[in-house]
């Protein structure tokens, strides 16, 4: 029986290795929610990981890693649609034409442009497809007239600037798109086991596929409450990343592990050993189920190719529509 369905998502992550912590709370969580919610598309974003590197040489391996991740993490090929995004070349197609039509000024804008050259140190040598990439974001998103868009803060421009491109292209050639509505993620911002942003250029990352050991080695050398240097010393939880995550992952006795830390009735290094067994328990049937999905290999292939193929059946009819619109109406396209 199809279920109701409260409009179309669409989103999607770059391959760039193995997902994290911060991925699954930030944005994965959420995303298998709304399996029942949405008509969702879920693409793996393999010519967005082109935009900032010249060795391509890791790429099918991550590819397969997201993949892994996805499904160990809740994705169902049976209701969502999971596809890489450059196994449907009418994104190309269409990102080709709406390059036609977005002032090179609206990109120059965008702040992660900006800051990705400053952080890579491109200077001169940045590419194209850079300053390109909100216009490819774009069109992931209204190839498939998505209405929804779950993504974090840091996105927002970029969904900002794919309704702008929408309602130009509309206003130019007649309604072709839908203009896509963030929908903001309210799950947690994990951050790494450092305090700063979790990112695994900054090794301070907990993954997925993480074995156990892995993981209480980690969390050993979190930082703690920096103001807490004795055991008999008061802690601060508030300061404290080792707490945050306790609350994410110790729902249930946040208030206690509150209490016990503030009158020093725990020591930091038993409540991160407390914290390990915790998310090691929530990893635990994740890893399993990553594991029996990678000696799949077929089956991830099967997953992929129905994905491409279900994509392409609405993302064709789209380009096609534009390309209309535009008067480039190529004798039956096959
Ligand atoms: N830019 C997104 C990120 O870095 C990834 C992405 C590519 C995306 N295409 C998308 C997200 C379309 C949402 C919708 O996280
Ligand atoms: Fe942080 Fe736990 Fe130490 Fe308190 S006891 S400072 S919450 S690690």
């Amino acid at each position: 029986m199809a279920e109701q369905k409260k409009g179309t998502i669409l989103s999607g992550m770059r391959p760039t290795g193995p997902l994290h912590l911060g991925n699954l709370a930030g944005a994965l969580t959420n995303w298998v929610a709304l399996q029942g919610e949405y008509d969702c598309f879920y693409e793996i974003a393999d010519l967005h990981a082109l935009t900032d590197r010249t060795d391509t040489s890791a790429i099918p391996e991550d590819r397969l890693e997201v993949l892994l991740d996805w499904l160990a993490a809740g994705l169902e090929p049976e209701r969502s649609v999971l596809f890489i995004q450059s196994e449907v070349p009418e994104h190309s197609l269409l990102y080709t034409l709406l390059g036609m039509f977005v002032p090179v000024s609206w990109l120059e804008r965008v702040p992660t442009y900006k800051e990705k050259i400053r952080e890579l140190g491109l200077g001169e040598s940045a590419s194209f497809g850079l300053l390109g990439y909100p216009v490819l974001q774009a069109v992931d998103i209204i190839i498939y007239k998505a209405n929804a868009v779950p993504v974090g803060e840091d996105q927002l421009p970029h969904l900002e600037l794919s309704r702008e491109m929408a309602r130009r292209f509309n206003h130019l050639y007649g309604e072709v798109f839908v203009e896509p509505q963030a929908l903001l993620t309210k799950t947690a911002r994990l951050p790494g086991t450092d305090g700063r942003k979790m990112s695994k250029s900054y090794g301070n990352a907990i993954f997925i596929k993480d074995p156990p050991g892995e993981v209480e080695k980690k969390i050993k050398m979190m930082f703690t409450d920096p103001k807490r240097v004795y055991r008999r010393d008061a802690g601060h939880p508030d300061r404290c990343n080792v707490y945050l995550y306790r609350r994410l992952y110790e729902a249930a006795a946040a208030e206690e592990i509150y209490e016990d830390c503030k009158h020093a009735r725990i020591g930091c290094t038993d409540c991160k050993l407390a914290l390990a067994r915790a998310v090691n328990e929530y990893l635990e049937p994740i890893r399993q189920k990553r594991a029996e999905f990678a000696r799949r290999p077929d089956y991830l292939r099967d997953v992929l190719d129905d994905g491409a193929r279900r994509a392409r059946e609405v993302a064709k009819p789209t380009c096609d529509q534009a390309y209309d619109a535009v008067r480039l109406t190529r004798a039956r396209r096959g």
